[in-house]
């Protein structure tokens, strides 16, 4: 028996998707308004979902605050009010799409779980636009 536990958080972060090998006018024609030079901001919701056993002793899957602090500690901190672009590391060679975003939370989070904890992250970039990834 599995069951699934989640956590949703939130944090502001400004972005440019552009690649420095494009012309300004290939940036604008597949990016748009988010090739914009001088950046702009998503209020980010993010949700992590464990799926595991729950243990017998404690009738948690994971317990929540671990969790909570988790994701303070990875992400909330890695980039809340940050330039993804120019601030977080693993977004200097990354273009910072909702979808990149995603992956690299998995990554940061990953390492924390046991391999009965099935780890998965949904990120809304806009409250209709988001992403999933699972590993
Ligand atoms: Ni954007």
């Amino acid at each position: 028996m599995k069951v699934t536990v989640s956590r949703k958080a939130h944090f502001n972060a400004a972005h440019r998707l552009f690649r420095k090998d494009w012309t300004a006018s290939q940036n604008n024609e597949i990016f748009g308004k988010c090739a914009n030079p001088h950046y702009h901001g998503h209020n980010y919701e993010l949700i992590v979902h464990v799926k595991g056993p729950i243990d017998p002793q404690t009738g948690y899957v994971i317990d929540m605050k671990v969790l909570k602090d988790l994701i303070k500690e990875e992400v909330e901190e890695r980039m809340d009010h940050k330039n993804l672009n120019e601030e977080v590391a693993e977004f200097s060679n990354l273009i910072p799409t909702a979808e990149n975003i995603a992956v690299v939370i998995y990554d940061l989070l990953k390492p924390h779980f046991n391999e009965n904890q099935e780890l998965s992250v949904t990120l809304y970039e806009t409250p209709r636009n988001y992403v999933s990834y699972s590993g």
